[in-house]
């Protein structure tokens, strides 16, 4: 995975909001998954292929105010947010001279909604990225090929691949390889991405999609591009899904999670994660040297569930307060020395402990080579005590007040670059 320079904004920028919206929206049905599976026992609404793109006409983006979304990702402490441009189904949100598989061309908006939105991140100073699928499942070329597994019904499915008893079709193969290569660069000269968001590298390997050569056509256009790693080992960092990592990535790396359980709009999933949850997973991630990319999905007229708003709301709350201890930081201690999460200042002569929990009436970390000049709390200012003895570093909470219930920062100072024994 190629590293990222840590000066980098993607770095520094900690969280970004993470926007699957389509035509699924209207039904509040899986992102594309609920025609996959219909017909499956599966425990989410599904729907016929028919009815799947019946939502073409409940699109209306009615409501759709960029402007009053940009305001709501500052407000939750995001720097960038990432947006579906075309996810499995094939349906592109943008007006792409490649198809007429777009909103704008089968549903009522009938415009393109991108420009808007890269538009209002950029002047609120927010990074843009974008997603998009490989896969595709209106294109007529997509199942060209036969299946390379026959282990997994993603990889036999005839949404995917050609059956076994039809000849394979290369020359498909290559229109389609063309096609997914015109619209991203559609995407690049139309809307100038600081991030490249691709998903659905699926049923084939990276050789067969042509993922380096793809890569290196958008390095070409644009060296500042930032690609994520579902473009085989060609990415520039990895994305681990809705779980956090054992072992967090030595390099560059960007957790992606829900709100809830969807990734899109989807009324009837109320199993929200409380906000402590949010703040644990969001600082557990930073500690480690990654990004959070936070998903939640606007409705069919491009409004959030007020809970989904509730807490972005807040996890800017949590961040406010200790943004010095998130924005523009370096993974900290390695895991065991502190019971909880840490950051260090790009100089390394700021150590932040971020404790979940109040075990007793001191924190202990271990491993530090040097004493810190002073220790405080960062979001009261509180002036804490501390002693060293047996290679530990105590920290007495006597003067810290009442901690805050999703996560207490503190602030150790050092005259040197910190160091570990
Ligand atoms: C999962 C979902 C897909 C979603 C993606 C985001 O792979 O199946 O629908 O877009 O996560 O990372």
């Amino acid at each position: 995975m190629t590293r990222i320079p840590e000066e980098s904004w993607f770095h520094r920028a900690k969280l970004g909001i993470f926007l699957h919206w389509g035509i699924y929206s209207v039904k509040g049905v899986p992102e594309s998954w609920a025609m996959y599976y219909h017909g499956q026992d599966v425990p989410w609404p599904t729907l016929s292929r028919e009815d799947y793109f019946a939502q073409y006409d409940g699109f209306t983006a009615a409501r759709y105010d960029p402007a009053a979304w940009a305001a709501l990702f500052k407000e939750a402490g995001a720097r960038y947010a990432v947006l579906t441009t075309k996810h499995h189904d094939g349906v592109a949100m943008w007006d792409t001279a490649l198809s007429d598989d777009s909103i704008v061309k089968k549903s009522p908006v009938g415009r393109d909604v991108i420009a808007p939105y890269c538009e209002a991140m950029r002047d609120a100073g927010l990074h843009v990225g974008l997603y998009f699928s490989h896969a595709d499942w209106s294109h007529p070329d997509f199942p060209s090929l036969h299946a390379p597994r026959r282990d997994n019904a993603l990889f036999t499915s005839p949404m995917n691949v050609r059956p076994d008893d039809q000849m394979e079709d290369r020359a498909g193969w290559a229109r389609f390889l063309a096609f997914r290569n015109g619209q991203v660069r559609e995407l690049m000269e139309r809307f100038h991405p600081e991030l490249l968001w691709f998903d659905g590298d699926f049923p084939h390997g990276p050789a067969v999609f042509e993922m380096r050569e793809l890569r290196d056509e958008i390095k070409a256009r644009d060296p500042q591009v930032i690609v994520n790693s579902r473009l085989g080992a060609w990415g520039d960092y990895e994305t681990p899904e809705q779980a956090l990592p054992v072992r967090p990535p030595e390099e560059t790396w960007e957790l992606c999670t829900t709100v809830n359980r969807s990734w899109d709009y989807a009324p009837q999933d109320n199993d929200y994660k409380p906000i402590e949850r949010i703040v644990r997973i969001f600082t557990e991630c930073v500690g480690h040297g990654g990004n959070l990319l936070l998903g939640v999905g606007p409705d069919a007229e491009g409004r959030f569930d007020p809970r989904a708003v509730e807490i972005l709301k807040g996890l800017g709350a949590w961040i406010r307060p200790n943004a010095e201890a998130i924005y523009d930081t370096r993974r900290g201690l390695p895991d065991g020395l502190f019971n909880g999460a840490s950051t260090l200042s790009a100089d390394k002569k700021t150590l932040y402990l971020i404790a979940y929990d109040r075990a007793a009436n001191y924190l202990l970390v271990k491993g530090l080579a040097s004493k810190p000049a002073r220790v405080t709390r960062l979001d009261t200012g509180a002036e804490l005590s501390t002693r060293g003895d047996l290679g530990v570093l105590w920290i007495d909470l006597t003067a810290a007040g009442t901690l805050n219930p999703n996560a207490t920062v503190f602030k150790l100072e050092f005259e040197e670059p910190l160091c570990l024994k």
